[in-house]
């Protein structure tokens, strides 16, 4: 007979596959919140401070689905994802499968669906209201990082770019953003947020 096991949604072990800057975020996240975590990468060095921190990093994928009742997916597209979580078909039976991997017209989801879900959290940097509140920090030359660092918007942004020629839309705004966090990410910017990039505006100026 099965028994149930009783677990707190505090408590509740999850696996995260994974482990680029929003993986890696994800997983600290769940780490710091208590969760038993248990974590696969292809290049499975990127765990090692996971590890360390009491992270599980099994040998195969399967197995770390098999750890968790939840395992929240985080690769670069949905052809990895595909390719990556073939071999655990079996263990994801009767699991949850939380797929964080960026959700486009491409992969065949709906725009307006993914502006539900992205307003507010995706690329926290956009320019709005908060452009305001962020002002004194420009001033100040403070970029924190916590919410979202160069280097995610890097990834982000290599996304989109991709993701508009692949639908025939003019890339040439997300293209110029991401030489711009390139930029930044050289000039040794890579855990700041975005509005960073106002420090390479600065020093071109000052070199022109
Ligand atoms: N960055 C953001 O701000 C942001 C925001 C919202 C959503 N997202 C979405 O979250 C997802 C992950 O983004 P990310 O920024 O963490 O990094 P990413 O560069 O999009 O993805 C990196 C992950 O994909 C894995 N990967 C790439 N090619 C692979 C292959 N052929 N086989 C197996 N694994 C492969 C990498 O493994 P290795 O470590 O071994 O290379 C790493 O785990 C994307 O779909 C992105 O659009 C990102």
């Amino acid at each position: 007979m099965a028994t149930q096991q009783s677990t707190s949604p505090q408590n509740s072990p999850v696996t995260v596959v994974g482990l680029g800057p929003m993986g890696l975020a994800l997983a600290e996240a769940l780490l710091k919140q208590g969760h038993p975590l248990t974590v696969w990468n292809r290049t499975p060095q990127k765990a090692d401070d996971l590890v360390t921190r009491g992270a599980q990093r099994p040998a195969t994928v399967a197995e770390a689905v098999s750890a968790s009742p939840v395992t929240i997916v985080c690769l670069n597209d949905y052809d990895t994802l595909y390719e990556v979580l073939a071999p655990a078909a079996d263990a994801l039976r009767g699991r949850a499968l939380v797929n964080a991997t960026a959700l486009v017209a491409s992969a065949g989801v709906p725009a307006a669906t993914f502006a539900e879900l992205a307003v507010n959290w995706f690329m926290p940097m956009g320019v709005d209201s908060t452009l305001v509140e962020q002002a004194p920090d420009l001033d100040k030359a403070n970029y924190p990082g916590e919410f979202g660092t160069m280097e995610m918007d890097l990834n982000a942004l290599a996304h989109i770019t991709r993701t508009c020629v692949e639908q025939g839309v003019d890339a040439r705004q997300p293209a110029l953003m991401k030489e711009l966090a390139e930029s930044a990410i050289e000039q040794g910017y890579s855990g700041k947020n975005y509005f960073a990039v106002f420090e390479v505006f600065k020093k071109e100026a000052q070199s022109a």
